[in-house]
């Protein structure tokens, strides 16, 4: 299977999870991200706000919302092309519809957060592997975005959120593609292992 037949396959599948498989998953990705230290410690956190049947990050945020910590959602950049910028989720964020019918904060340059200045980053996805390859949705705003963890100094931990079913035994990785450091599911957790070199 090529890439978009597997996009569309995963991407049905996901779609078609009744109210209250979403909501039990939901409870689920919540309690296995609570079981990272660098969850519970972070106190910058971007999320994603549910679209395309994607694991539903409402708990995530509720919980994020009472442990006072600060929340994040992407939005497109308006001048880094098919780039994300990160801007602040408070009760009162002024909301509105991207071109891909997605809801995000309304942009404004003195609100907008460079992702290196956030500890921990949610992403959807549509598949994962056991390497922390990330299949999304094809536009590769999270690769351009946070092709800078490649450089040297702290960056921020990179978490893909997923249902257990969106895993596969092997993902194509191609150069540009930016490895995820933990899969948090409804059902478990996997921690990547990377492998330093004595020089890092
Ligand atoms: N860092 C980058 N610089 C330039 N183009 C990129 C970069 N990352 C991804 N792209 C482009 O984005 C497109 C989609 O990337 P892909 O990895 O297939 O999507 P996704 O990560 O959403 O599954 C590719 O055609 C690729 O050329
Ligand atoms: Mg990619």
């Amino acid at each position: 299977m090529n890439k978009s037949e597997l996009r569309k396959l995963i991407r049905q599948q996901r779609r078609s999870l009744s109210k209250a498989q979403r909501q039990s998953a939901s409870r689920g990705l919540l309690r296995q991200l609570r079981s990272a230290p660098e969850y519970l410690t972070a106190k910058r956190v971007a999320v994603y706000l549910t679209n395309d049947g994607e694991i539903d990050t409402q708990w995530l945020i509720q919980d994020l919302h009472q442990r006072r910590r600060e929340i994040y959602l992407p939005v497109l950049h308006p001048l880094r092309k098919g780039h994300l910028a990160f801007i602040r989720y408070q009760k009162n964020t002024v909301m509105s519809r991207n071109r891909f019918g997605i809801s995000e904060p309304s942009f404004s340059r003195n609100k907008a957060v460079s992702a290196r200045f956030i500890r921990l980053i949610c992403l959807p996805l549509v598949a994962f592997d056991d390497r922390g390859n990330r299949l999304g949705m094809g536009g590769g705003f999270y690769d351009r975005t946070l092709e800078f963890v490649h450089e040297k100094g702290k960056t921020p931990l990179l978490v893909g959120c997923a249902y257990d079913f969106q895993r596969i035994s092997m993902l194509p990785a191609e150069s540009w593609d930016i490895p995820l450091k933990l899969i948090a599911t409804d059902a478990s957790l996997h921690r990547l292992l990377t492998f330093t070199t004595p020089a890092d």
